[in-house]
This record gives structure tokens, C-alpha cells and sequence, in this order.
């Protein structure tokens, strides 16, 4: 099944609780909160006290990308901040593994993410611990940058590492995605799209989603 996720970097932050809204009302399924450190990625944005004032707000699974080194240090705070799913970098901690295993000893579900220049190869080993793998198709760090074509390589290995493993793993792809790059990523085998600018930024967020959804359907799975 494919999910929208709509990253909240991309909204008008003056109005805050009603963008949420606005994509609530729109379809998504997800909303996707990018957290940033100033050290893993050169740019900061909001912490758990900012996730915790929208959790009320809102029924949509909070699908948090911290894009933070150490995460572990963090995990309990978005925990209580209200964040369903968590995802982390394999690049900013030395083991995974622990990070993952903390977040579903919650309850929550774990996730982590690859940069572009980092081989799908290297989350065979993580797959029994993972409910979501993040491919990420730009550099993280700002919103509104360019589809990464050669990202499509790692979605597809994952795809086929994810079926030869037998586990139940959503694959997302984050990072200039709209309706073109959607169902390009849809037919590499991601059903988890996180769209900022191409939802936000739109007139109708509800027919950005939907479109999104649409072009994504028809192109899903691997062709
Ligand atoms: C980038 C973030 C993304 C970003 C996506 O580091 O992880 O979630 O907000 O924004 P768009 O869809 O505008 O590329
Ligand atoms: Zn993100």
C-alpha cells in the first residue's frame, strides 16, 4: 500500500497547527518531521517540545527523520514527545542496531536511513530489527532540492533484499519527490513517499496528495 508522508519542513511554520491540519484533511497518512542538529547536517530545525504541541493536534502517524548524531541519547524524549515511527542514520551512530532495538522496546516502530553515497548493502544486517528502511534521494538537510536518479539503485536492491528476507519492511524514499519522481520511485519498489515542497507548496494540498498517491499506484511494484 502506498503512504504519503508530507514533510512539515516545507510548511508556513506561522501556522503551524493548521498545515498539519491541512494535510490531515488532504489524505496523508503520515506526517514527517524532519529533526536537524547543526552536526550530522548543516541546518537545524525543531526539537520534541515543537512535535509534542502538534501531537494533540493531530491523528496521523508521526513519522519522525532525525537527522542527528548519537540518536540514542534522544530516542526517550520523542518517545514521549509522541512520535510513532522513528527513523535513524546508520551514518550518525557506531551501532545501529542498539538505537533500533531501544525504539521497538518501546513499542514504536524503528527505521533507518542511507545518504546517497552510502551502499544498500550494508542494511542487510539490520532488516530483523527495522519496520521501515529510508532511502534518502538528496542530501539530507534542506528541503526543495533534486531528485537523486542514481538513489533508484539502492531502492531497488533493498526492494529484493527486503523480499529474499521475508520481512514485512516499508521502504520510503525522501528528498524531491512529486508526481514524476513518485512513480519513479514506486516502480524501484518504494511505497513510503515523503513529499515536502510538491504538498506545501501547492494550491491544492488535497490534489498534490492524491496525485502523488495516484502516480504512485500505478507505477507500484517493480516493473
Ligand atoms: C531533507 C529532509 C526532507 C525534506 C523533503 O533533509 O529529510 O524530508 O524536507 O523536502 P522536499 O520534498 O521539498 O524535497
Ligand atoms: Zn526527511
Amino acid at each position: 500500500m502506498i503512504k504519503i508522508s508530507p514533510s512539515v519542513l516545507a510548511c508556513d511554520f506561522t501556522k503551524f497547527g493548521m498545515e498539519v491540519q491541512k494535510v490531515e484533511d488532504a489524505g496523508a497518512e503520515l506526517l514527517h518531521l524532519d529533526v536537524m542538529d547543526g552536526m550530522f547536517v548543516p541546518n537545524i530545525s525543531f526539537g520534541p517540545d515543537i512535535i509534542h504541541c502538534v501531537r494533540a493536534q493531530s491523528k496521523m502517524i508521526f513519522d519522525v527523520h532525525l537527522m542527528i548524531m548519537d540518536p540514542i541519547r534522544y530516542i526517550d524524549k520523542f518517545i514521549a514527545a509522541g512520535a510513532d515511527i522513528i527513523t535513524i542514520h546508520y551514518e550518525s551512530c557506531d551501532n545501529p542496531k542498539e538505537v533500533l532495538e531501544k525504539i521497538r522496546a518501546a513499542g514504536k516502530k524503528a527505521s533507518i536511513s542511507i545518504k546517497p553515497a552510502t551502499p544498500a548493502s550494508v542494511l542487510k544486517p539490520l532488516l530483523p530489527y527495522v519496520d521501515m528502511v529510508l532511502i534518502m534521494t538528496v542530501e539530507p538537510g534542506f528541503g526543495g532540492q533534486k531528485f537523486m536518479m542514481q538513489t533508484m539503485e539502492s531502492v531497488r536492491a533493498l526492494y529484493e533484499m527486503v523480499r529474499e528476507s521475508g520481512y514485512t519492511i516499508d521502504i520510503q524514499v525522501d528528498g524531491g519527490i512529486n508526481t514524476e519522481t513518485a512513480a519513479i520511485a514506486a516502480a524501484a519498489g518504494a511505497n513510503v513517499l515523503v513529499a515536502g515542497s510538491s504538498v506545501f507548496g501547492a494550491k491544492d494540498a488535497a490534489k498534490a496528495v492524491s496525485d502523488i498517491r495516484k502516480a504512485a499506484e500505478n507505477a507500484y511494484p517493480v516493473s
